[in-house]
């Protein structure tokens, strides 16, 4: 197995390893440094998995989470069908932080990919806090947000008191201790105690860090690209370039 670096903010990309067949508990190890270590990496060459192959590989991270709203692909409780971007892939967030416990890590796996366009981008919340200076941060430590379901926990007539959650803006990751900034304009409504007006101006600051180029690594995809993300230090949004041609990927998570 070998690891390389994809980008200086985050991303690896991992060689040599057929998921198939399983894999070691020493590469495992590994993969899961490399992971916590550079926020996202990509296993390269996995387009054989099968979705059994592919949930059985997401269990070695954790418990599967079944989303609330959106349905599993039939036969696959687990396996979401991710296709075209739309506005809420597009913007730059985490997964499910409107849940008390949002999920540790989300495997996706290319199963159709368009000749070019659909690239997902992800970027560092450590490497965005990191650039805000020490009076900023000591501020954004004393904060919380509300996370608050998008429209479509909404049309699936999900009770709005069942999608909302409040957290810490400032989170220090469990294994590694380093802290992120944990705001997204998908699910954050407010700092808790402010308004939405007063809220706004310093989330949009804080979104404008994170989507700093130099905290950013760009994912074109391959064929049998299989990429996992932390969802507790990097966020993620797909270019919404693809016209026409189809675009299918297979997206399980795993809850905290
Ligand atoms: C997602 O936000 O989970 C999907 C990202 C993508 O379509 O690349």
């Amino acid at each position: 197995m070998e690891i390389r670096r994809l980008a200086w903010a985050l991303g690896v990309e991992v060689l040599g390893l057929d998921l198939t067949i399983g894999i070691t508990d020493r590469d495992f190890a590994d993969v899961r440094d490399a992971l916590h270590e550079s926020g996202v990496i990509c296993i390269r060459g996995q387009g054989a998995m099968t979705p059994e192959d592919q949930l059985a590989f997401a269990a070695e991270w954790g418990d599967i989470s079944i989303h609330p709203y959106v349905p599993s692909i039939e036969g696959y409780p687990g396996i979401m069908k991710i296709y075209d971007p739309n506005p809420i892939t597009q913007t730059w967030h985490s997964d499910s932080t409107h849940m008390s416990d949002p999920h540790a890590y989300t495997l996706l796996l290319a199963r159709v990919l368009p000749a070019v366009g659909g690239d997902t981008m992800f970027a560092s919340a450590v490497k965005a806090f990191e650039s805000l200076s020490p009076g900023l941060q000591a501020m954004l430590r004393t904060l919380s947000a509300v996370h608050e379901g998008t429209s479509l926990a909404a049309d699936a007539g999900l009770d709005h008191d069942a999608v909302v959650a409040i957290h810490p803006v400032v989170r220090a990751h469990p294994d590694t201790g380093a802290e992120a900034l944990f705001v997204n304009d998908n699910y954050v409504t407010r700092i808790d105690g402010w308004t939405p007006e007063e809220s706004q101006p310093l989330l949009e600051y804080l979104y404008g860090a994170i989507g700093r180029y130099e905290n950013t690594y760009r994912h074109r995809w391959r064929d049998g690209d299989l990429v996992i993300w932390d969802n507790r230090s990097t966020q993620h949004a797909v270019v919404g370039d693809v016209t026409g041609e189809e675009r299918v990927l297979h997206r399980v998570t795993i809850a905290s």
